[in-house]
């Protein structure tokens, strides 16, 4: 007891922000319920305390001693096991979160009729905690009206369906209906569990999200970039998707990061190439965020073949630059125009570091002004925070309207929080 006591000291100093949570990954028949183990995996790490309910069907696909071995906890898919704990109802009760991931056609049929014939139906029943539904089956399955009926009534009573990614399925063919990264499912999940509930209101808005960092070419191998990891803008079109609104995202530098369930994501290299991408995709959207890390110059020309260092010493020396136009002033111009829809909002970034003459803040406010945009997210840098790091912090700044603390947390529980601020002025 003393050592279990002394553990939880050591650990609240350590890592103050993080309890365990209580995850229920409920896994059902499908091909992708080999992915759940990654899932699994990313709780178990993060500390977190995971019981894994599957159906009699995913156990076609993964043996319990899998899971048992993962999770670290009984595996049963029956209520008839542990009768005597009566586990049919405590499992839903103690979970702080219920993840289904993958969900079946089948699964979400059961759920929208209140089946209680396994353990995971019972579960969900029982469940007061965040459901969060992960469909995976061919696109055909996906896109029939009544796996389409089903999933929006289970919006509507509160669970959140995540978006399938686009992709290849089981067989040769591709489209909606993968399951998407463990990763982007455990995201989501947190998110919720730190009091952030997806909402599914934005059906019909159309949501043009840059993110990354612009390269702006000296020759075909060198650049001038910046060390925007593109996460913010990611997470931004992952909390917009699941919000239901369709989603393009102009992304520089970023391929690694996997794509968002739903979205449409759009590769550009320079900032000219951003800024024509931004024009054309903006022309009917409803909200635009300028998330990615512009270059504000571009070098005069870039060299068709490699500069060598003897041959071009003063070249390489000496670059000329040039300007890049100003893409989130250019947008805010291009709605007094007309160009845009007159009730777009535009939202902007900040990276600000204080100095003698002001504090982070103070720039940012400055920024905002200067921008005319409508929201502006403004974060403090450098010392090893923002860039590249998985969490993020700042303020929400917005017209007549007090600076807004953004609670710290990851870049999507931040993303959560910039688009609430910018539901309250979304024209309905
Ligand atoms: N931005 C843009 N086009 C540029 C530079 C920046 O659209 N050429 C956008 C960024 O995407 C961000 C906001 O403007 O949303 C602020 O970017 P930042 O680099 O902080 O601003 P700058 O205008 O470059 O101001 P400064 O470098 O003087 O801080």
């Amino acid at each position: 007891m003393g050592i279990v006591k002394r553990s939880r000291i050591i650990g609240r100093v350590t890592d103050q922000a993080k309890q365990p949570s209580n995850i229920v990954v409920g896994v059902c028949g499908g091909i992708a319920a080999y992915k759940a183990c990654h899932l699994i995996r990313n709780f178990t790490e993060a500390g977190d305390n995971v019981r894994v309910v599957p159906t009699q069907a995913a156990l076609n696909f993964v043996g319990a001693a899998t899971f048992e071995a993962l999770s670290g906890n009984p595996v049963s898919t029956t209520v008839f096991d542990a009768v005597d704990e009566v586990q049919h109802v405590r499992v839903g009760q103690e979970a702080d979160a219920l993840v289904i991931a993958p969900a079946t056609a089948d699964a979400i049929a059961r759920l929208v009729a209140g089946r209680a014939d396994d353990l995971l139906m019972a579960t969900a029943l029982v469940a007061t905690c965040p459901v969060i539904v992960v469909p995976a089956m061919h696109t055909e399955m996906w896109l029939n009206p009544a796996t389409q009926d089903n999933v929006a009534t289970l919006r509507r009573r509160g669970i959140t369906v995540m978006e399938p990614a686009h992709g290849r399925l089981t067989g040769k063919d591709t489209g909606p209906g993968r399951l998407p990264d463990a990763e982007q499912i455990a995201e989501l999940v947190r998110t919720e569990l730190a009091g952030y509930r997806s909402q599914h209101d934005w059906v019909g808005k159309k949501v043009v999200i840059s993110a990354g960092g612009t390269q702006e070419d000296m020759d075909p191998v060198r650049y001038i970039g910046n060390r925007s990891s593109g996460r913010q803008g990611f997470a931004l079109a992952e909390i917009a998707s699941q919000r239901g609104a369709e989603v393009v995202l102009v992304a520089g530098n970023t391929e690694q990061l996997p794509t968002p369930s739903g979205a449409r994501v759009r590769n550009i290299g320079s900032t000219v190439e951003l800024e024509t991408a931004m024009q054309e995709e903006a022309a009917d959207a409803d909200i635009v965020i300028m998330a990615a890390a512009v270059s504000d110059y571009r070098p005069a020309k870039a060299a068709t073949s490699k500069m060598k260092k003897g041959q071009a010493d003063e070249e390489l020396s000496r670059i000329e630059l040039v300007e890049n136009p100003d893409i989130l002033r250019g947008l805010v111009d291009a709605r007094e125009a007309g160009k845009l829809k007159d009730d777009v909002v535009i939202v902007g970034f900040a990276a600000e570091t204080g100095d003698e003459n002001g504090d982070a803040l103070d720039y940012a406010k400055q920024k905002f002004v200067r921008k005319g945009c409508d929201v502006l997210m403004a974060n403090e840098v450098g010392k090893g925070k923002v860039f590249g790091q998985k969490s993020n912090e700042g303020w929400i700044l917005r017209k007549d309207v007090e600076p807004q603390v953004v609670e710290s947390g990851s870049k999507q529980v931040v993303a959560a929080q910039i688009l609430a601020a910018v539901n309250e002025i979304l024209p309905s």
